[in-house]
């Protein structure tokens, strides 16, 4: 049985979200694999892992448009409300994926493919038993490894110290990243951590290089 690391929640959808949803460009995260060098006109590559309300991922991809952002997440208001961003102001350097991020990894995404990760508040499962849902998990990690080019970055950022903790020891165990703790990413404020923050919780940023190991 597969363990799904989000939990499944959908709200009522407007029309127009309705809509934005049939956008033929929204892709699937299961099928062939992606042709990323062509659909992205041979930009490097970041992979956002969980983009949420996609409030900042607009306006990251806007602010730079000679990088190209393959993105993914479950929660269908978030894609609907991204992709009635990405029309609006007309960027052609975003790709969305509405499904479970470690599908598309799996499926569609060829290895040595991506420059960059960001998994910024991946949910916490908090409680023991939950654990298991994690995202930041050996396989994953080995999975990512693999999708990664040689000196790529993945940035990650949690406000749940026990997760951190995790997170530390996976990833510096395996032999394919280098890094540790960071100071803040010169990222813009998500909406979660917006409100990490104003319930009094501390934020730790990590950042890993991709080793040229296999
Ligand atoms: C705690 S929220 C954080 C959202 C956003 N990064 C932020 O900081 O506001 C985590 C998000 O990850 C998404 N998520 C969890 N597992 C995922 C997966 N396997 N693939 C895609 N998205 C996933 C959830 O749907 C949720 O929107």
């Amino acid at each position: 049985m597969t363990i799904r690391t989000y939990k499944g929640r959908r709200g009522r959808l407007t029309d127009r979200q309705l809509v934005a949803l049939q956008d033929p460009a929204l892709l699937r995260p299961e099928g062939s694999q992606l042709d990323l060098g062509e659909l992205f006109t041979g930009r490097p590559i970041t992979l956002e892992i969980g983009f949420g309300s996609g409030r900042r991922t607009a306006d990251i991809a806007q602010a730079e448009p000679d990088r190209a952002f393959l993105v993914a997440d479950v929660f269908t208001t978030g894609v609907a409300d991204l992709m009635i961003a990405i029309r609006e102001r007309n960027l052609n350097n975003i790709a969305v994926v509405h499904g479970d991020a470690l599908v598309l990894l799996q499926e569609r995404v060829p290895t040595a493919a991506l420059h960059a990760v960001r998994t910024w508040f991946p949910d916490p499962w908090p409680k023991a038993r939950h654990h298991k849902r994690r995202l930041i998990n050996a396989a994953n990690v080995a999975l990512l490894a693999d999708r990664c080019l040689p000196g790529a970055v993945w940035e990650l950022a949690t406000d749940d110290a026990d997760y951190a903790q995790q997170m530390r020891q996976v990833i510096e165990q395996s032999p394919w990243w280098s890094g540790g703790r960071a100071e803040r990413a010169a990222r813009a404020l998500t909406h979660y951590e917006e409100r990490a923050l104003q319930a009094g919780r501390t934020v730790t940023d990590l950042r890993y290089r991709r080793l040229a190991v296999t």
